[in-house]
């Protein structure tokens, strides 16, 4: 059994899809031990509501040392789920090939610092993309540029709104999220 460790700092659906999909077995050999999330934050009450340690810790000077000694050392995949700190290069060397992250795009494309929340559905709209839809990847100390695991594509309408696609893009994650999680820890 694979243990996960998750990383929050909004709502948390991508985190609830997670612990369904454990819950079903669409992930089938790996269970979520800790949550940490870098504020106060809505995920962590769908950590409580699943009795699942959970804790907070805020961004400060030894913000990504303090993070790494939280994690327990038996930890085989930490699972960033709309985490909004930037972790260090010492950080992402520690833990190299074992942090995973999602983002609300294609990338290479609309990438990269800045590009996160409604800025990434905005910029997408602004570009008269015919389609986008999110990326699981790996996390290196260059933001949104580490290996490709698994992309979701979907198309944008003649109407499109940031909101909308927003929307879509999350339908999208809560496909490829638990199953890049499955392919990365099955048996
Ligand atoms: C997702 O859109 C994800 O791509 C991005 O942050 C958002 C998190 O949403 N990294 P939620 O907190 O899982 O609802």
């Amino acid at each position: 059994m694979k243990n996960l460790v998750v990383l929050v700092s909004g709502s948390g659906s991508n985190l609830l899809r997670i612990l369904e999909a454990i819950d079903c077995e669409e992930i089938s050999n790996a269970k979520v031990t800790l949550v940490i999330a870098d504020r106060a934050c809505g995920a962590l009450q769908h950590a409580d509501d699943y009795e699942i340690p959970h804790s907070i810790i805020k961004r400060g000077k030894e913000f990504s040392q303090e993070l790494e000694n939280a994690i327990p050392k038996n930890t085989d995949l930490i699972v960033l789920a709309g985490f909004l700190s930037i972790l260090s290069p010492e950080f992402c060397e520690h833990f190299q090939g074992k942090i995973i992250n999602i983002h609300p795009a294609l990338l290479p494309k609309f990438g990269g610092k800045g590009m996160w929340g409604m800025h990434v559905h905005q910029a997408v709209i602004a570009a008269k993309e015919k389609e986008s839809g999110a990326t699981v990847h790996y996390v290196t100390p260059e933001v949104d540029e580490g290996q490709i695991i698994m992309q979701g594509v979907v198309k944008l309408s003649a109407h499109e709104t940031a909101e909308s696609l927003a929307d879509k893009v999350h339908q999208i994650e809560y496909r490829i999220f638990p199953d890049a999680i499955e392919k990365l820890t099955k048996k």
